[in-house]
């Protein structure tokens, strides 16, 4: 049966600034060990731009990248989102540079932010447009410079995290392919368990903010775990059942890449083996809003997903949120 309101993904993306960090780099720096941080998250290196690179310029070339795959031209893009909490600068956003720097004209542009879920909130924003009719093309971007914003004498989170980029491009579909359904979730009580306090309203950036540190990113990380561990597997779980997708029939999944523990909770949850599971934090670390877009550019660019298998995107993160996403693969 043809689906003729669906939204399918026809190219993905991905970029890593050339910088590796290893464990071992970080033990010379700080109080750690690769034996820690390895065992308790499962990272081993991560990725680091450098002074002169922000988030747009790594959203840029992801960004080509998919729309290269997507076989699109930037002037075919009627809508660019750009998922951050790494922006260039708080305004214009960081999808208003990337749109610049593609020469998209056409294009309407602008970011959202939900952490570490925010690309996935960004595709269903997108998704909602292309259904509705308002826009054919779009260019979805998860995009982060987290090492600019970590405190490199914290060793709670500056182990953790690390920067990249990841595009998609999506596109109405008249095949049974495509975008099944997404469920996202909030819950702004716990807001205060991970956060950037300084540089917005509340805390402008002053000498003071600075000296104190607030304009680092804070964690605590239990709180985190705890949540994490709940939650993956329980927005997988509230996704498939919108799209009446039953756990035996996922092919894949592709999940926000902060701790190799929580990703085998929800793993277990699922009751999928692990060779379903895509992980790449080993490399990368958590790279927030573009830990599932690259994750996912890579299990497509590797032939491991094929047309019309059961995909599954999920994350957590700050706000708190969590969002998941159901596909079935269209390339
Ligand atoms: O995308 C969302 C972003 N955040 C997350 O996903 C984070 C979720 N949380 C986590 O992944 C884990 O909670 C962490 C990896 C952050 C911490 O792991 P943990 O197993 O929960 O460790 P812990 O915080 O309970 O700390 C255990 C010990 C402590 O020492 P004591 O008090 O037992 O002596 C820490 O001080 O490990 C110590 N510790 C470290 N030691 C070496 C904490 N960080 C480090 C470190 N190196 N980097």
């Amino acid at each position: 049966m043809n689906n003729e309101n669906s939204v399918k993904i026809i190219g993905t993306g991905s970029y890593l600034p050339p910088k590796i960090v290893t464990n071992f780099d970080l033990e010379k720096i700080m109080h750690t060990t690769d034996e820690w941080i390895r065992s308790r998250t499962g990272i081993e290196s991560r990725r680091v731009a450098d002074e002169k690179t922000a988030t747009s310029d790594l959203a840029t070339i992801a960004a080509r990248k998919a729309l290269e795959d997507a076989n699109l031209m930037a002037e075919d893009l009627d809508l660019i989102i750009v998922a951050t909490v790494t922006p260039d600068m708080m305004f214009p956003s960081t999808a208003c540079l990337v749109q610049k720097n593609l020469e998209a004209g056409k294009a309407v542009a602008f970011d959202i932010e939900a952490a570490c879920s925010g690309f996935l909130y960004a595709l269903t924003i997108g998704e909602q447009f292309i259904k509705g009719g308002v826009y054919k093309n779009a260019l979805i971007i998860g995009a982060e410079t987290l090492s600019k914003i970590l405190d490199p004498e914290d060793r709670n989170t500056s182990v953790l995290f690390g920067d990249g980029a990841g595009a998609i491009v999506i596109q109405k579909t008249t095949d049974n392919t495509g975008i099944l359904s997404s469920y996202l979730g909030t819950d702004g009580s716990k807001g205060e368990v991970l956060k950037q306090p300084a540089g917005g309203s509340r805390i402008p950036s002053t000498y003071e903010s600075v000296k104190d540190k607030l304009h680092y990113v804070k964690m605590e990380g239990n709180e985190v775990f705890r949540f994490a561990v709940r939650i993956m597997g329980k927005a997988a779980m509230e996704a498939l059942k919108l799209s009446n997708i039953k756990i035996q029939d996922i092919d894949f999944l592709i999940p926000h890449q902060a701790n190799i523990r929580i990703i085998e909770a929800a793993a277990k949850r699922l009751e999928l083996p692990m060779d379903k599971v895509y992980v790449n934090l080993d490399k990368y670390g958590n790279m927030s809003a573009a830990s599932v877009p690259v994750a996912l550019d890579e299990a497509s660019k590797k032939g491991l997903l094929k047309k019309n298998d059961i995909v599954v995107l999920v994350a957590f993160g700050g706000g708190l949120t969590w969002a998941s996403t159901v596909v079935r693969w269209s390339k």
